[in-house]
């Protein structure tokens, strides 16, 4: 019932829509809009009561729902099956133990309270303030292409970001966004494998994204920013899933591929690479068609591959 109600206000987001109206749309009674409105504000959305106008659902309000992102969202498959929570432990975690596995399914949620970064280390994921999100895949394309996710899933992030914003946005090879030099967002993919034939069972790709974070803690202040754009999470979530089917369905031509070189932020600098326990000093020349990242150090050319490496910036 509060659904109903919800649609019809975010279709009219910023304006007054009568309880006669209302009432009459979703079938019903006055008293009933009455209550889908109190249950609407118990959950945190910002909505003004008028005698006379009716009901207008604030154009800041800014909660995740499956009705917004759903407003927004002009996928095929993606996202048609949206899972929010108000808060986990991580998204990737959730998916990972979820028994119903399905292509293309979505999960969102408001806050982690373990969100999980690459090389076991975190993602602060404070409540309210960010998107913390994954997408369930299970991909028909041979196993070589997984390596090649994260990369897509930057260029569709990087896109959908860049609608809404004049921002200086780079990538920092492999899977980090930046805004002004300052990182929003990074992603965590994970394959599952059957180890007989290395077919792939599902990919997990989770998004993390600072969208108006304020207070970071001190080991992220000066490294970490936010998006701080004028539209809500929602729409934001749903642009990401239509960048990110169109680049996936055409995965075999790398359509990604132009973007993510193009918009590589360390290209032409000193690094430093952390492979495992070795540590060295190179620079970073190029990206090549698999998205490996080209290095030259010591007179040597080498190509990187995501797995086990970090790159700082020097
Ligand atoms: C990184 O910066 O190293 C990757 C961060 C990935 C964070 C996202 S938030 C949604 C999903 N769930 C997680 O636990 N991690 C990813």
């Amino acid at each position: 019932m509060k659904e109903k109600i919800l649609k019809i206000l975010l279709e009219n987001k910023g304006e007054f829509v009568s309880g006669e109206k209302l009432a009459k749309e979703s079938g019903i009674t006055r008293g009933g809009v009455w209550k889908a409105v109190k249950a609407l504000r118990d959950e945190g959305y910002e909505i003004e009561a008028q005698t006379r106008k009716g009901y207008k659902l604030s154009g800041s309000s800014d909660v995740i729902s499956k009705e917004e992102i759903e407003k927004h969202l002009k996928t095929k498959f993606l996202g048609k099956d949206i899972i929010t929570l108000k808060s986990v432990d991580s998204t990737n975690n959730y998916l990972k133990n979820l028994e119903n596995k399905r292509d293309g399914l979505l999960v969102v949620a408001d806050e982690q309270t373990k969100g999980r970064g690459r090389l076991n280390r975190g993602f602060y994921s404070p409540k309210g303030s960010g998107i913390y999100m994954s997408i369930l895949l299970i991909p028909k394309f041979d196993p070589a292409f997984v390596s090649q996710i994260t990369a897509l899933a930057s260029v569709a992030v990087l896109r959908a970001v860049k609608k809404y914003t004049d921002g200086d946005i780079t990538i920092k090879w492999v899977n980090d966004l930046y805004i002004n030099g300052k990182k929003f967002c990074g992603i965590l993919s994970e394959a599952n494998f059957t180890m007989e034939d290395f077919w792939i069972n599902y990919l997990i790709v989770g998004i993390g994204i600072n969208v108006k974070t304020k207070d970071f803690p001190k080991d992220l202040k000066d490294v970490a920013g936010s998006l701080n754009l004028n539209i809500s999470r929602c729409e934001l979530i749903a642009q990401i899933l239509n960048e990110f089917e169109t680049l996936y369905e055409d995965i075999g031509k790398k359509t990604y591929l132009d973007d993510y070189k193009k918009y590589q932020n360390i290209l032409g600098k000193e690094i430093k690479v952390i492979k495992g326990n070795q540590e060295f000093f190179a620079r970073a020349v190029g990206i090549d068609d698999e998205a490996r990242l080209i290095i030259e150090h010591g007179g040597m050319r080498e190509a990187l591959s995501s797995g086990e490496v970090t790159i700082r910036r020097v």
